[in-house]
């Protein structure tokens, strides 16, 4: 298995890439990732001059990017590594039985592309990808699917109300 990327969350995304560029990368790819509830996600693919790829996601207010890094500091944070493999699904079908968990039931696939995530690791902490490519480059539709499949991972999304509340308790809203 070799490194392929290793993916960041982050608040901001644009001060993220800047970071990469002084430490050698270049930018490649930006897209956008829409969700069915109004939020995005805003990602650059960067590339060194050799090795892995880096990604970088910053969300809309809300959306599964920004609450993930909202649980972890709110600044930023690896969020997974992914390893290159000849076969995603005989890599999952091994790591299912020595006890390791997918956050979904089977690999994702796009055109030339199949990605899955482990939940996070209970040695390690990380969220594993294994990743089997055709070519460079990632597709909109996996990166959707794979940002709703660590959703389940978040503590339940409060309303607008239960936030009024606890910064109510918490003193920092005034009548
Ligand atoms: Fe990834």
């Amino acid at each position: 298995m070799i490194l392929d990327h290793i993916a960041y969350r982050v608040k901001d995304r644009l001060a993220a890439v800047e970071r990469h560029e002084q430490l050698g990368y270049n930018v490649e790819t930006v897209f956008v990732v829409p969700f069915e509830d109004g939020s995005e996600a805003h990602c650059s693919v960067l590339v060194p001059e050799e090795g892995p790829e880096v990604f970088i996601s910053e969300g809309t207010p809300g959306s599964i990017v920004d609450r993930w890094v909202d649980n972890h500091g709110g600044v930023g944070a690896v969020h997974h590594i992914a390893y290159r493999v000849d076969s995603v699904e005989e890599v999952m079908n091994d790591m299912l039985e020595k006890g390791i968990k997918f956050l979904s039931d089977k690999p994702l696939t796009c055109p030339g592309l199949v990605q899955v995530f482990t939940e996070p690791d209970p040695v390690t902490g990380i969220i594993y990808e294994f990743i089997e490519r055709e070519n460079e480059g990632f597709c909109v539709e996996n990166v959707k699917d794979l940002m709703l499949s660590t959703d389940l991972l978040m503590p339940p999304r409060r309303t607008d109300n239960e936030i009024h509340l606890i910064g109510r308790v918490d003193g920092e809203y005034e009548e």
